[in-house]
């Protein structure tokens, strides 16, 4: 059997630690704006606290103006999406409300290596079933972390991921949905690389995982139907029942020692 070899970027360890440097930015400044994110705060003040721990740190932006659906280059340096938006929310003068579910996701650029995260945020009082939802994402993030093991396979990620949604399912009786139009990809020399990554699916087959690949993992979780429809504005993603989404991201690198969390606060290896 012919297996066409895999096009997966390998970084050194030198290139590793540049990524973990752009990683830092990315982690201080989503730190910064879950602190700020309270009732009243526009999302475009949430992106202009991004751009200056970006010019802080000697970085600039994965996000502004990048092109992927067609013509419309992404305007900002974060992606600000509330409640019912999933992904790629477009920050500007909306103010965010008591109960609102905030996703932030900023990615950072240092030395032309990339970071790419996104948190979601509870703003004020939430709804329990809405917390509920974030840590069920979150978790689900971690478990796809754990599989960026060297020797293990791509898609075990996918697959931990949605056993975590299904195992959070049962235990909480109710529906999660994962959202299957959007996914993780490789990152590094640039933000969006091979391999796509499902949030879903069998085990045990793609690319061996190697040292030296770099993974943003990103599950979006909704309390809802699952599917998905864009905007007019050409970015952003809402759940087509209205009901909130929960997204979490990570960039991981795979080294010889396990999985390296490139875009945690601290050093985080698992
Ligand atoms: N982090 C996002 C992702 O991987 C990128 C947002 S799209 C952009 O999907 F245009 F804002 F860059
Ligand atoms: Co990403």
């Amino acid at each position: 059997m012919f297996r066409r070899s895999s096009s997966i970027e390998i970084k050194s360890r030198a290139q590793l630690d540049t990524m973990r440097e752009a990683g830092l930015v990315v982690a201080r400044a989503l730190d910064a704006i879950s602190r700020a994110a309270a009732p009243g705060v526009t999302t475009g003040e949430l992106d202009a606290i991004a751009r200056d721990v970006l010019a802080d740190n000697g970085a600039t932006s994965s996000f502004l103006g990048y092109k992927a659906h067609g013509a419309v280059p992404y305007p900002g340096v974060i992606c600000a999406s509330v409640n019912d938006e999933v992904v790629h929310g477009i920050p500007g003068a909306r103010a965010l409300a008591d109960g609102d579910l905030l996703s932030v996701d900023f990615g950072a650029i240092v030395d032309g290596w990339n970071g790419d995260a996104a948190v979601t945020v509870l703003v004020g009082d939430v709804a329990a079933e809405r917390v509920a939802l974030s840590e069920v994402t979150e978790a689900a993030l971690w478990a796809g972390l754990r599989r960026a093991r060297a020797g293990g396979r791509l898609t075990d990620i996918g697959h931990a991921v949605e056993s975590s949604v299904v195992a959070s399912s049962e235990r909480d009786g109710r529906f999660y949905g994962i959202v299957e139009e959007y996914g993780g990809h490789g990152i590094g020399s640039r933000m969006h690389m091979e391999p796509h990554i499902l949030n879903y699916g069998a085990p045990g087959r793609g690319p061996v995982l190697r040292p030296g690949m770099a993974l943003a993992i990103e599950p979006m979780v909704t309390l809802g139907d699952p599917e998905v429809a864009v905007l007019d504005d050409a970015w952003t993603v809402v759940t087509t029942d209205g009901s909130a989404a929960a997204h979490w991201e990570h960039t991981v690198a795979v080294t010889e020692d396990g999985p390296w969390v490139l875009t945690a606060l601290d050093d985080v290896r698992l």
